[in-house]
């Protein structure tokens, strides 16, 4: 401290000679960037040399990061450790390792780094909404209030199963109507996905040839690809270049755009809501609202409805669509697995009726077919950015209070030392010799955490009862 404060003098008194003030100010900037980028700690999780001013962000390719990361973790071991410019990061492989911080130590593990880049979405300092939620009050009662107001819907009259079953009815009479010719699903299982979601957030669903609704849908998918550009991968780690005005809502053009159309969404509710009726989420929420005009310090206010309605969407959408559409590559690629599925699915459910969630217990096989299909799908690889919540010990590395911690989902759910055939799509890992359903403790899709960050349990679930397989 007394060494900066005497260069600061140093700086004041210098102003009429330029090469001593340059070579002050470098000195200056050195040691600032030294003592933001020192690890003083001891049994810190090594990595990669930190370089002044932008730590070790030259040690990834970001052309081919994958490739980048496997020599890292092939060098230093399942718990390395990186540095982007001044934030320190560390990253997790392996079920052992992954465990450890979501299950054994969740609540040491259960904050989120800030991302200063959706600010221009109206996300505040605490980032409202749930997925990306810094641990604390606000985060839990929002949970808390998903979680209930999702079990219990049963809103209204229907419940969730009931509009799943509804759902893939349609879905199943617009594949039919293809007669057979080769076309694209994408969008229709995106669309008959979002219609689930759409139907308990809004009572609403969209036909699939609603121009307007399938505008939304790709720009959902827009809004994913924008933010694994370069830009903004520089926005994030070079934050205060978003304050250039215009910068943040060209970038990200398409989040505001989606953003726009929920707001739309439910300021139509607002015009039909009777506060004597819970339709669905929307007016559940609204409800909160009104009842928290007098309370102080809640979360149900009329930005986080947006933004809590968008997180539903971003986090159910994307993730189940791009799952049903493996499956369906898997069945493709693999047809003798398709047809032992059918098998089951003829003798338990036939082909009179539709599926139903108690079905899933006794089609052990098709059960296992879904679990590998998630496992070797692996579409959260890098699942969501975590952040130590205080000062805390992983396979005996200490690491400090807030720093990002990246549970890569991918190593646990492709685990060499867990998984028989990890590379493989192998139903077989969640049988038995009796040809039983068997769960499986390295079965992280959904990442994990029991009580803390206890993202999923419940609304994972739920989540998973968005695939009964249907078509009869
Ligand atoms: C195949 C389907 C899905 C997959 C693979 C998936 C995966 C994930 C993953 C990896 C996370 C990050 C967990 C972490 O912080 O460690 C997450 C968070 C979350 N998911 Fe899902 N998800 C799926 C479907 C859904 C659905 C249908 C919903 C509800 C509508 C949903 C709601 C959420 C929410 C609210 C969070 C954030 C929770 C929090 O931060 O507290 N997900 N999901
Ligand atoms: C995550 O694990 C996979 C599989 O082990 C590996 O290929 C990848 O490079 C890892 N990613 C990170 C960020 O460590």
């Amino acid at each position: 401290m007394e060494l900066l404060l005497w260069l600061w003098s140093q700086l004041r008194s210098c102003g009429n000679n330029l090469p001593t003030l340059g070579i002050a100010l470098t000195v200056f900037a050195l040691l600032f960037d030294f003592l933001k980028r020192r690890k003083s700690w001891s049994r810190y999780p090594p990595g990669p040399t930190s370089l002044p001013f932008i730590g070790t962000m030259l040690q990834i390719d970001f052309h081919n990061p994958h490739r980048s990361f496997t020599q890292l973790s092939k060098k230093y071991g399942n718990v390395f450790s990186l540095q982007n410019c001044w934030s320190n990061l560390i990253v997790l492989n392996g079920f052992k390792a992954v465990k450890e911080a979501l299950v054994q130590k969740s609540e040491d593990f259960a904050d989120r780094p800030y991302f200063p880049i959706y600010e221009h979405l109206g996300y505040g300092e605490n980032s409202e909404g749930v997925l990306l939620a810094r641990y604390g009050h606000a985060w839990k009662e929002q949970r808390r209030f998903a979680l209930s107001t999702l079990r219990n819907f049963g809103m209204g009259k229907k419940s969730l199963e009931q509009r799943v079953t509804e759902e893939a009815g349609f879905l199943c009479s617009a594949i039919c109507s293809e007669q057979g010719r080769p076309f694209d699903p994408h969008f229709l299982i995106n669309n008959a996905v979002s219609n689930v979601i759409c139907s308990l957030v809004y009572s609403e669903r969209f036909d699939y040839d609603n121009k307007k609704f399938q505008r939304l849908l790709h720009l959902v998918e827009q809004a994913l690809k924008e933010e694994g550009g370069f830009l903004p991968q520089l926005l994030l780690v070079v934050p205060w270049l978003l304050r250039i005005p215009g910068v943040p809502q060209s970038v990200f053009r398409a989040q505001k755009e989606v953003l726009d159309f929920t707001d739309e969404l439910v300021k139509e509710h607002r015009m039909t809501w009777n506060p004597t009726q819970k339709r669905d989420f929307t007016d559940a929420f609204l409800q909160e609202i009104e009842t928290a005009k007098e309370h102080a310090g809640t979360s149900f206010s009329d930005n986080n409805l947006r933004l809590v309605t968008v997180d539903l969407f971003t986090a159910g959408t994307e993730t189940t669509s791009t799952t049903l559409r493996w499956a369906l590559l898997y069945m493709l690629l693999h047809p003798d697995i398709q047809c032992k599925v059918h098998e089951e699915i003829d003798k338990v459910i036939g082909r009179d009726r539709s599926p139903k969630m108690e079905d899933q217990a006794n089609m052990p096989y098709t059960n296992a077919v879904i679990h590998e299909t998630q496992r070797y799908g692996d579409i959260v690889p890098a699942g969501l950015p975590h952040m130590t919540y205080r000062d805390t010990e992983l396979q005996g590395y200490f690491i400090p209070k807030g720093t990002t911690v990246i549970t890569n989902l991918s190593s646990v759910l492709k685990d060499e030392t867990v998984w028989e055939k990890p590379h493989q799509f192998y139903p077989e890992h969640f049988l038995d010799a009796d040809g039983q359903f068997v769960k499986r403790e390295a079965f992280l899709p959904f990442s994990a955490g029991s009580e803390k960050r206890e993202t999923h349990h419940l609304l994972h679930m739920e989540a998973e009862s968005l695939f009964t397989p249907t078509c009869a």
